[in-house]
């Protein structure tokens, strides 16, 4: 019988040519001019999903960007996995920092550089190509739905109501994504918690034009000044948020679970190193790991107001404006930190200024169990590829559909990601190594199997 190794081994130059077409495509969903992409790129997975052999695909029209649904059904007594990813990337900005076209893949020293490669595109071709395998080999022991859906990197505004929608057509046992990160190539993990994520912009209006600042300046406010002050006193000297009530739904973790977490292979010299920082920060009393891991976090994420171009130019401004997000944890609510930031952001603003404050987006974290039938087949299965047990972890990061996917189709979903750390997603150089994009081509049959069998 064919293996999925041979499969992989006879099948490798085009399994790249493909993935490197849908590279190709300029799919960013934050970009209008990009509008039309969204659709080829849309068009390309479908038309992957028919070839790889399932009953239907197709691309389905929302309020913004476009969700491909397809389905191989192979019995009622069967059960059924919902494959997730998305289709849709970052920016490519900016674009002198990159070393190769972002839209153009190129392989180095074993890596596939380019936007998507690993954020959410490569990931995602991994399950196309374990599908593929199935089908031919006629191994598919699940029924097996795919929903990708294009505005994951906007906060995925559409794919609630999509879920809502659907729910009958999506219904399934478990969710299966692959959009998250292990610890190292030869230290499997798979993510069992994510961050939920409000994300606020604000503006700070002073006089109602720029004026002179010999003229004005020291007898007038400042925006500028204004806002770097307020934001500076949203987090104490302890690095504690300063917002009142931001921890109170914050669950404290036990003794037993830090010292859980504590197990995880973590070396924060190579940390430091990867981002060519000589000091790490953060709440005190925490270790890195817990920083990421189960405490909620406040970032400045851009800021600017007045003049920044070439030179000096004496003025005070009129406005000063910032993007300031902040990382929850499980339990906290995004709606209720909104509302406790915008109430304190206002609070804290001295007289003589107007303030703004406005949500871009919001989204809850995610916890998932370590000992449901899901887990249980995503470790087996990452035991016999990568010969070493996974290591549960709770990511810093956040996929706010996750949770509404819990809420609404009222099914738990299981990260298995194979991207690492280094992959450089959203930042220039993104990366995703090849013997990571075919480890999991190997894993996700794997899962199928083991999952079908508990079942
Ligand atoms: N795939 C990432 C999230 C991720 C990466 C989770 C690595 C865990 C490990 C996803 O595409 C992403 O970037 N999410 C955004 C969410 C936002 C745009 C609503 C994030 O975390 O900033
Ligand atoms: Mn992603
Ligand atoms: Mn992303």
């Amino acid at each position: 019988m064919e293996t999925i190794k041979n499969y992989i081994e006879e099948n490798r130059e085009r399994f790249l040519e493909e993935l490197f077409d849908l590279i190709r495509i300029p799919s960013v969903s934050s970009k209008a001019e990009n509008k039309n992409d969204m659709f080829r790129a849309a068009e390309f997975i479908r038309d992957q999903l028919l070839k790889a052999g399932a009953d239907k695909a197709e691309v389905y029209k929302t309020d913004g960007h476009p969700v491909i649904y397809g389905e191989k059904i192979i019995g009622d007594d069967k059960p059924t996995v919902l494959v997730y990813g998305h289709y849709d990337v970052q920016p490519a900005e900016p674009l002198e920092k990159w070393d190769s076209d972002p839209f153009e893949p190129e392989i180095r020293e074993g890596k596939i550089y380019a936007r998507g490669a690993d954020d959410d595109k490569g990931q995602l071709f991994m399950h196309l190509k374990a599908f593929e395998f199935m089908m031919r080999t006629e191994t598919l022991p699940c029924n097996i739905k795919f929903m990708i859906e294009g505005e994951e990197e906007i906060g995925s505004p559409n794919l609630k109501i999509f879920c809502q929608k659907y729910k009958n057509m999506l219904a399934s046992d478990v969710i299966l994504v692959s959009d998250t990160t292990m610890i190292a190539r030869d230290i499997p993990s798979i993510t069992v918690g994510l961050r939920g994520l409000s994300y606020m912009e604000v503006e700070v209006t002073g006089p109602d034009r720029d004026l002179h600042s010999g003229l004005y300046g020291g007898a007038v406010v400042n925006p500028v000044n204004v806002l770097s002050k307020m934001i500076a006193s949203l987090t104490d000297e302890n690095n504690r948020v300063t917002i009142k009530g931001f921890y109170d739904d914050v669950l404290e973790a036990t003794d037993e679970e830090r010292k859980e977490l504590a197990k995880r292979p973590f070396n924060i010299d190579e940390y430091k190193k990867s981002i060519n920082v000589d000091e790490v920060t953060g709440e005190v009393g925490y270790t890195t790991i817990e920083r990421l891991g189960i405490r909620p976090s406040l970032d400045v994420n851009g800021i600017w107001g007045g003049y920044t171009g070439e030179g000096a130019k004496t003025i005070l401004p009129s406005k000063a404006s910032a993007k300031i997000s902040m990382r929850l944890v499980p339990n906290q609510k995004s709606k209720k930190i909104d509302k406790l930031f915008e109430e304190h952001f206002k609070s804290i603003a001295p007289e003589g200024v107007k303030v703004k404050v406005r949500s871009l987006h919001s989204g809850e974290g995610y916890v998932a169990p370590v000992d449901s039938p899901a887990y249980l087949a995503a470790s087996k299965a990452c035991e016999d590829t990568f010969g070493k047990k996974p290591i549960p972890v709770r990511s810093g990061g956040s996929i706010p559909v996750v949770a509404d996917f819990e809420e609404v189709l009222g099914v738990k979903s299981i990260l298995l990601g194979f991207g690492l750390d280094s992959d450089a997603i959203h930042s220039p150089n993104e990366n995703y190594p090849l013997y990571n994009f075919f480890k999991g081509i190997e894993t996700i049959p794997l899962f199928f199997k083991y999952f079908a069998e508990m079942k």
